[in-house]
């Protein structure tokens, strides 16, 4: 595909800004949609307006069964074992608040620790803290140094017993230093701790195998990949979010309910009450068929 094919596809670049053609360099804080993904998000209301997993008639079963699609093709985008690995949220902010928060219920306590790095977005810093408050953690920051560069000789000596997570950005928005995921993994695992993955910047750019990682989380958005706003990603191993409790209450999240005792749904149904975002799964499954690498 050309450059000037590529730019065809998005129709934006027509504007005039400034009495001047547009030139769009934002691309860290989001993307620009194509063509593809605009006729889609009109279609899908001119065509397929439904509820998923909530009717039995033609549209609903429709939009669930590409809504399951969509599911299965951002599995295979970044080789997750299983599809009820995939989350949907609304982008990397839900997605890390969602381990903070579900992930501390279960498996964090009063002198436990966690690792952050310095070079976090807000989004992988505030979650935490929020936690904190509620379960009394302490939070270990993990410099950079001047080159911009992670200390990893700084982390080898603040991984210990009491290590419950650690949660790093695969690239800085701020620096756009690309950090040694697999080795902060590897040597994580070797004490046996699990590693959160902030992949809002990683995914529009690198080819992300979580399986090879063996990241045990890797949240992103999918505007900052041509997707529209409000739809986002959290994988995780099943072996932790089996365990973790629901995050949201409400609808879809539940098989059963009672004043007497409410049952919840299985994976990846636990951690998505309410209507989804399912327009945007749809675009964000469109927009991997277009620009996969
Ligand atoms: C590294 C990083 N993490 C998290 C976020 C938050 O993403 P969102 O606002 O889509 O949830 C951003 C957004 O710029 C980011 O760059």
């Amino acid at each position: 595909m050309s450059l000037e094919e590529i730019r065809k596809d998005f129709p934006i670049l027509e504007e005039k800004v400034n009495n001047k053609s547009l030139v769009y360099l934002d691309n860290a804080a989001t993307a620009q949609k194509p063509i593809q993904v605009i006729e889609a998000m009109m279609n899908y209301y001119l065509h397929l307006n439904s509820n998923v997993h909530r009717g039995v008639h033609t549209l609903s079963q429709k939009a669930t069964d590409e809504f399951e699609l969509a599911r299965k093709e951002v599995q295979n985008f970044i080789s997750a074992k299983e599809h009820e690995e995939i989350i949907f949220t609304r982008g990397t902010t839900e997605s890390i608040n969602l381990v903070a928060s579900s992930f501390c219920e279960k498996f964090i306590g009063k002198d436990d620790e966690i690792i952050v790095s310095e070079l976090e977005h807000h989004s992988n810093i505030v979650p935490w803290q929020l936690a904190q408050e509620k379960y009394k953690f302490k939070i270990n920051v993990l410099p950079f140094k001047d080159n911009g560069e992670l200390d990893l000789d700084v982390f080898k000596t603040l991984l210990n017993k009491k290590t419950k997570l650690v949660s790093v950005a695969h690239v800085s928005n701020a620096l756009g230093t690309i950090n040694p995921i697999k080795e902060i993994i590897d040597l994580s695992h070797k004490q046996g701790i699990p590693v959160l993955i902030d992949g809002a910047q990683g995914v529009p750019h690198f080819k992300v195998d979580v399986q090879d990682l063996d990241c045990d989380f890797y949240a992103f958005s999918g505007h900052k990949m041509y997707a529209p706003m409000g739809i986002g990603v959290l994988y995780g191993k099943r072996e932790y979010l089996d365990q973790m409790p629901p995050y949201h209450g409400g609808g879809e999240m539940i098989k059963d309910v009672s004043f007497e005792c409410t049952t919840y749904n299985d994976l990846p149904y636990k951690f998505e009450a309410g209507t989804p975002q399912y327009l945007m799964c749809l675009d964000l499954k469109l927009q991997l068929n277009i620009y996969t690498r």
